[in-house]
């Protein structure tokens, strides 16, 4: 019947439906007498058989059953695909539905499936993609409620060169009531074992993305967003790894949302050692009233299997992510190296300054400079303007337009700071629409950084900023845009929607923002975005759809950015993560590193620059032009070739990464070192990821090492790197802070 597909097999007689790349495989299976769905296995690729009927586990225990005379019919204690709360499960649903009733009982069974070739689109929302039906294919599930006329479709992607399944749900209703949904993830699965560790990312603002890993309690844990925003406290991501997995050895289960409002990543060990895993919308703070005749759609999950460590799971994520999440025209083009005024001038600055730093970047070998902040309205500092998107003439006398144009006479690219979705009461657009700021009528509203919530929910809410931006942007010349989002949402309220509806309001929040970059980006598809929240409290997979990268973090040292860069390459590429070069004493920290140490950190990542250059001395300047000449020469290297990391910061003074080319004919190592060792012992760096039988150059120098040689016994961290004796590392080079790059080149005869 499924002859058609390569990669859905589905058994007929026994209705089990199994997914599989040759990679991967993902199976599961109607369970007969009650139509609902039974996972049966996630992993490591398996051949097919006619049937998985031996598969099926059931116990007689001590519990709620569904059919009478059946001892074995608990959901308690049957493996599922997407739960529900009561009719014998007591665990977390990954559905909630309250029916006009009152009741929250659902039962959903089998009706039908439908396979396709390629993948079909999320409406509204960010989703992974296929150029050409023959990357991916499709299984739809249909359940139909029992009770009523809901259906629940389960989408189900498998991809022919990644070791990943996207999931999503969609609620539709073809009955005549309303139902209010209260929980809808976007995936849901039941390990067998209880055999993991958890691994996510947290942080705070100058923070990001520090990478924890702890053991996993019976019992509940759970990483979540209720801020309106993915945010810096918690990415919408967790990996559930095998005690002995290591970056490069061993079992990952990694789960990715795509999407950047409220998450619940939440993992649940019940008392017979199962695992249940899931990832969605955070069902707190949530409730959706699903009307006749309309449909609800989750956004989508991604869930990686790796069976060698973390590397393994990060690329398929950076491959899946840079591929086919991220679109448009910059997708797969080098970035420029960036110039950023913000830590060079904060909001004071005018053309004159603007100019000579835009002029001192070109003749660095700088390709695109940023305004940030500070352009518009009255906006002197952080208390004013946000949402008068007009030029301060005072500032700019010529406008943006007239700025643009001088900039790129002198040979760089225009770039432009925007935060959309704020609003500040000093302004017009608050003087015309005080109703536009979600406040809850009556109650006091918060504020964050002096600045007030637009509310996005609103379709003329978007219509409008939309009309301003464009207007700056229609004869602006603007080659890039950075789209901030400085605070959280507290008062999630609208003025526009019914007291019911109020749960909706961050859900349609985060859909007004998507629709606002869909327009921008269907009017100026030239324009490269970049997203950024107070640094990277939107750095999320949402975000990467629309914005192929995003400032990872306000926090620019170099010896916190390595934790930073490092715990975000967890799941995001090098080609997505914003990097800078700052200044010194650094402005978060004040500490004071070398331009080698901060340069060596930045160029993984986009690169680019955000200090007042113009101060650099003639030495420092003539530095910096080598330093992108170097850069430029291997950008495609960092940006798209494969990024493994080899050292953590998180639990050593050294920080190792590398990146392979795809041919691994090239290679770049990065080693950073935090503190300073006196009499230094023999030291190693086993390499990863280079072609056993491959002759590498190493720095350009006469050097050479086989790729086998290097990823069993290292380089060798002498003076000059060949095992020479050699000083104490180099009596000057001993510092703090210090950092190295290696360069290797396979040698062809
Ligand atoms: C946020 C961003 C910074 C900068 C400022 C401007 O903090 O993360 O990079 O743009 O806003 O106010």
């Amino acid at each position: 019947m499924n002859d058609n597909f390569q990669m859905i097999k589905v058994n007929d007689l026994t209705k089990e439906f199994h997914l599989t790349n040759g990679k991967i495989s993902y199976l599961f299976r109607v369970i007969q007498n009650n139509g609902q769905l039974e996972h049966l296995y996630f992993g490591k690729s398996m051949r097919h058989r006619d049937h998985f009927d031996y598969l099926t586990e059931r116990e007689v225990r001590p519990s709620n059953n569904q059919f009478e005379g059946d001892h074995t019919s608990s959901m308690e204690h049957i493996k599922q695909e997407y739960p529900t709360f009561g009719a014998t499960d007591f665990r977390h649903p990954a559905q909630q539905i309250r029916y006009p009733k009152g009741d929250r009982i659902t039962d959903f069974r089998y009706e039908q499936h439908k396979s396709y070739h390629g993948k079909p689109a999320l409406t509204g929302l960010p989703a992974t993609y296929v150029e050409d039906s023959t990357e991916a294919e499709t299984l739809e599930i249909i359940l139909q409620d029992t009770y009523s006329e809901l259906k629940l479709h389960l989408f189900y992607t498998v991809f022919a060169d990644y070791s990943a399944i996207a999931r999503s749900a969609k609620y539709v209703n073809h009955g005549a009531e309303t139902f209010s949904l209260e929980a809808a993830m976007s995936a849901s699965i039941d390990f067998p074992d209880k055999n993991f560790e958890l691994v996510h990312l947290n942080g705070a603002w100058a923070r990001e993305n520090q990478m924890e890993r702890t053991p996993i309690i019976t019992g509940t844990q759970s990483v979540s967003s209720a801020r309106g925003a993915s945010s810096h406290v918690h990415n919408p991501f967790m990996a559930l790894v095998r005690p002995d997995t290591t970056e490069h050895h061993g079992e990952v289960y990694g789960f990715s949302l795509i999407y950047s409002g409220n998450f619940l990543a939440q993992v649940e060990i019940d008392t017979y050692q199962v695992t249940r895993a899931m990832i969605g919308i955070n069902p707190f703070e949530f409730s959706w009233q699903l009307k006749p005749q309309e449909v609800f759609q989750t956004p989508e999950a991604v869930m990686v299997y790796a069976e060698h460590g973390l590397n393994d799971m990060s690329q398929t994520f950076h491959n899946l992510y840079r591929k086919r999440l991220a679109r448009g025209e910059w997708r797969d083009k080098e970035r420029p190296i960036l110039v950023n005024n913000w830590e060079a001038t904060y909001f004071d600055f005018n053309e004159e300054k603007i100019l000579d730093i835009a002029k001192t970047g070109a003749e660095l070998g700088m390709e695109l400079f940023v305004l940030d902040d500070g352009w518009f309205g009255e906006r002197h500092d952080d208390t004013s303007s946000l949402g008068d998107w007009f030029e301060n003439r005072d500032k700019l006398p010529d406008g943006i337009k007239g700025l643009s144009t001088k900039v790129k006479q002198l040979n760089i690219k225009f770039g432009l700071w925007f935060e959309p979705e704020m609003i500040c009461k000093d302004t017009k657009l608050f003087q015309e629409h005080p109703d536009w700021i979600m406040q809850v009528p009556g109650k006091s509203v918060s504020h964050g950084r002096n600045q007030f919530v637009l509310d996005f929910s609103r379709q003329e809410v978007v219509d409008h900023i939309f009309e301003q931006m464009d207007a700056i942007l229609v004869d602006g010349n603007v080659d890039y845009i950075k789209w901030d989002m400085n605070r959280y949402i507290s008062e999630a309220y609208s003025l526009a929607l019914p007291a019911e509806q109020q749960g909706e309001v961050y859900h349609r929040y985060i859909l007004g923002v998507y629709r606002l970059y869909e327009r921008l980006i269907e009017k100026y598809p030239h324009i490269l975005f970049e997203s950024c929240a107070g640094g990277g409290a939107r750095f999320d997979p949402g975000m990467l759809y629309y914005a192929p990268q995003a400032w990872a973090s306000d926090d620019t040292d170099a010896v916190e950015r390595l934790k930073i860069q490092y715990g975000t390459s967890l799941v995001y590429p090098l080609s997505s993560m914003g990097s800078h070069v700052s200044a010194v004493p650094n402005h978060q920290v004040g500490r004071m590193t070398s331009l080698e140490m901060r340069t060596n950190v930045a160029y993984f990542g986009t690169f680019g620059y955000e200090l007042d250059i113009t101060l650099l001395s003639d030495e420092e300047k003539e530095q910096v032009k080598r330093d992108i000449v170097f850069f430029k020469k291997h950008r495609k290297l960092f940006q798209q070739g494969q990024f493994i990391r080899l050292s953590s910061p998180f639990t050593s003074n050294e920080t190792a990464w590398m990146v392979v080319s795809e041919d691994q004919s090239e290679a770049i190592v990065g080693y950073y070192e935090v503190l300073a060792k006196p009499n230094r012992p023999y030291e190693r760096l086993v390499l990863k990821g280079l072609a056993e039988d491959k002759l590498y150059r190493i720095n350009d120098s006469d050097v050479s090492r086989f790729g086998d040689d290097l990823m069993q016994i290292g380089l060798l961290f002498g003076e000059n790197f060949i095992g020479k004796a050699s000083e104490y590392w180099a009596k000057e080079k001993i510092k703090d802070f210090n950092s190295k790059l290696f360069h290797l080149k396979a040698i062809t005869e």
